[in-house]
């Protein structure tokens, strides 16, 4: 019987590296950093309710450790990672009002943004949390801070990693597939178990907070009232599925198929999730699994960023679906 073979994260970065003759390393570095961090992270959510480091910061732990909220532990984890010379020389974070410099990597040839811990306030009920980041290279036009402020259509790689029932490292590179990784905790390896993800052309799984539901523009209300209808030829009504963890919405969608929004509503107009560490980096790996990622006018990956913490209304998924909302949202 042909034995199936195993790649680990660490072979399917490399081999990436292999095939691209202009690689320096450097990129493949920064994913070896990234998936490190995240098997750290990954054993502390696992365990994070019995060393109550769901706590607040500055109380200690059974240990006498200092508890950090995961959240900032995650943050401090992902930055020690990155730190390692001459690879990431500006760190934005949804954990930091301001992008971080690594003056000690000033001459360093890459950006990261992330969102650190997504999903955060659904640690305590053990829902699925998850990492966002995007990678980007440092842009000769911009200085400092300013080189996080790049569209997403300049991100280099980009992807999450979802702590659930199991821990999974998805990414894409500018032109590459997606792919995905289990951890085996055991021995401490991702191995490929989702190799060149593609996200189905339609799905019947849509995922709003339908809390928001008489705050939203009509061509939003419509659209709901329409995938809720009974027409079982046109396989209506659609599922409703909405966990509160984006990393998780979007990672079912991405496989089964289906739509996320988050609009913007008169309390926020901009909506609630931030561009340059959830929406552009879903986006890209969205795009590359086939399917669409707007903010319900524009593709998300076109979208100049003005500051860090930029929120964006945010409609992803797949391709035939978030043609139909944008499709009502005209009207
Ligand atoms: P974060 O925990 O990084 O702040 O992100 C939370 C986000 C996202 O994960 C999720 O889709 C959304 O908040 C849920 O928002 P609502 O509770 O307003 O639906
Ligand atoms: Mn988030
Ligand atoms: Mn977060």
């Amino acid at each position: 019987m042909k034995q199936r073979k195993i790649t680990t994260i660490e072979q399917h970065i490399l081999d990436a590296e292999r095939m691209n003759p202009d690689a320096s390393g450097t990129l493949t570095q920064i994913l070896y950093d990234l998936a490190l961090a995240s098997k750290i992270i990954s054993r502390e959510v696992n365990k994070a309710g019995l060393v109550s480091l769901l706590g607040v910061t500055g109380t200690t732990n059974v240990q006498g450790e200092v508890v950090k909220k995961l959240d900032l532990f995650a943050n401090d984890v992902i930055i020690q990672c990155l730190s390692e010379p001459g690879r990431v020389a500006v760190v934005g974070s949804e954990e930091l009002e301001e992008a971080v410099i690594l003056r000690e990597n000033s001459h360093a040839s890459y950006v990261v943004n992330m969102d650190p811990l997504d999903g955060s306030s659904n640690i305590d009920a053990n829902v699925s949390i998850g990492t966002i980041f995007s990678i980007l290279e440092m842009n000769p036009e911009l200085s400092g801070q300013a080189q996080c402020l790049q569209a997403g259509s300049r991100q280099v790689a980009a992807g999450y990693i979802i702590y659930g029932s199991s821990t999974m490292f998805v990414y894409t590179t500018r032109d590459g597939t997606v792919n995905g990784f289990t951890l085996d905790p055991s021995v401490g390896e991702y191995f490929l178990s989702h190799s060149n993800i593609q996200t189905p052309q339609r799905g019947r799984i849509y995922s709003v907070n339908e809390g928001n539901y008489l705050k939203w523009q009509e061509g939003v209300k419509r659209y709901l009232k329409y995938v809720q209808a009974i027409e079982p030829d046109d396989d209506r009504p659609m599922t409703s599925r909405y966990i509160g963890s984006l990393v998780a919405d979007f990672h079912r969608n991405l496989l089964y198929g289906g739509i996320f929004m988050y609009p913007a509503d008169y309390k926020h107009p901009c909506g609630k999730l931030r561009l340059l560490y959830e929406a552009s980096p879903l986006a890209l790996v969205v795009n590359n699994a086939g399917g669409l990622a707007t903010d319900g006018k524009r593709p998300i990956l076109e979208i100049e960023p003005e500051e860090l913490h930029q929120r964006v209304p945010l409609f992803i998924g797949s391709r035939d679906n978030v043609i139909q909302v944008m499709e009502f949202m005209k009207q």
